[in-house]
């Protein structure tokens, strides 16, 4: 039998998007393969998702590995063409907004292939965010476009993005986290104890707030106040880290509160976001994730492409400002921060209603 759709993941937050939908195409009867691109390759940024989330190995796996943004986009559309020519799918299948988001959305495009996007719609409306570049093109040239809150059809409509190809699905990153919670590995396990005053989650990778200097200096003497309130959980993505060490700002990291951890598996992760006091993050799935835990988020960005996560959720924006940072924290520990409630379809099915849209699109084509 004949491949029906092409599945393409290459970074971190891929994989728990893909993980649920991988899971209902087969419950469904979809015909699907999983192209792995390479944009992330090492084990605790990949492997490690494929064995905790029960996805599939890739069939096939690109290895484009890390460039600048011309370049890995470039080679992960020059090695995704040929499996096109191979699989011939009726449709490829993309999520989320990295480069091998784009870079394979715009290989089927040109070759006839239909596009599906899962997470379409969202905006920062913030064009110095590469994210951004890569969602507004990728919806152009969708022809099937799943959304994960209302806000992002209306984006869409703005754009000019015909109505009947859109469809409010829900937020599958949320399918994996509520499949999984039971399996959270406590914060306890994690690091050896909960802090006794209790504990801030940090992630921080956007070049917004890395790869300019100043800010990230400020930001990290900023961690470094919050450390004197609460132990400062900090599993580091590589790009900082090596930022950091480029700046000569490796101290900042070692000072009394801060622990560093090296990226973490998806269930420790979800056990320390569990169990945190507070996020702080300028991570897009981190902002839902806080969201659907009812856990605080400080977001260190100055806007979100997730609005309902402020409007309804636990998140707070307050850019890279110290004095807001250090503001939403104190208002945090005094009264628990904002409630939140769950957002409409974040509910654990969102993969199901887009593998039953699916083939009910596909068994109409
Ligand atoms: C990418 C996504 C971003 C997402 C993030 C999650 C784009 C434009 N950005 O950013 O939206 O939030 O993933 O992590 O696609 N590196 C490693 N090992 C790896 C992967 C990367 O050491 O497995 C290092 C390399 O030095 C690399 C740098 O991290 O140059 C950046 O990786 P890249 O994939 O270009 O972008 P991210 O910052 O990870």
């Amino acid at each position: 039998m004949n491949t029906e759709i092409i599945c393409v993941v290459g970074a971190r937050p891929n994989f728990m998007k893909i993980a649920p939908i991988m899971a209902a195409f087969a419950k469904h009867g979809v015909r699907a393969k999983l192209v792995h691109t390479g944009q992330h390759y090492d084990p605790a940024m990949s492997d490690s998702f494929f064995e905790q989330l029960g996805i599939p190995r890739p069939d096939v796996n690109l290895e484009v590995g890390s460039a600048t943004h011309a370049v890995q986009t470039a080679e992960i559309m020059r090695a995704f063409e040929p499996v096109l020519d191979v699989e011939q799918p009726v449709a490829l299948l993309v999520v989320g907004d990295v480069n091998s988001t784009i870079a394979c959305a715009l290989v089927a495009a040109k070759k006839g292939v239909k596009v599906i996007h899962v997470e379409a719609g969202l905006r920062s409306y913030d064009r110095a965010m590469p994210e951004e570049i890569n969602r507004v093109l990728t919806d152009q040239i969708s022809d099937l476009l799943f959304t994960t809150e209302r806000a992002a059809q209306a984006n869409l409509e703005r754009e000019g993005v015909a109505a009947e190809r859109v469809h409010f699905a829900g937020n599958v990153m949320i399918d994996t986290l509520r499949a999984h919670l039971a399996r959270a590995v406590p914060a306890s396990e994690t690091l050896a104890g909960v802090p006794t005053r209790g504990y801030a989650v940090v992630t921080l990778h956007r070049p917004s707030n890395v790869d300019d200097e100043a800010t990230f200096r400020s930001l990290l003497e900023t961690l470094n106040q919050v450390a004197e309130k609460l132990d400062v959980v900090f599993p580091i993505h590589p790009r900082t880290k090596a930022t950091a060490e480029r700046f000569g700002m490796a101290d900042m990291l070692a000072r009394p509160g801060m622990r560093l951890l090296p990226p973490q598996g998806y269930l420790e992760m979800l056990g320390l976001t569990r169990d945190a006091t507070v996020v702080l993050t300028d991570s897009g799935g981190l902002q839902e994730e806080t969201t659907a835990l009812g856990v605080p988020c400080i977001t260190l960005r100055d806007n979100t492409e997730r609005p309902i996560t402020i409007a309804e959720g636990t998140n707070t924006l307050t850019g890279p400002n110290r004095e807001k940072i250090l503001q939403c924290l104190t208002d945090i520990l005094a009264n628990g921060g904002k409630r939140g409630r769950i957002p409409e379809f974040w509910d654990g099915q969102a993969a199901d209603r887009i593998a039953l849209a699916l083939r009910a699109w596909l068994d109409a084509l």
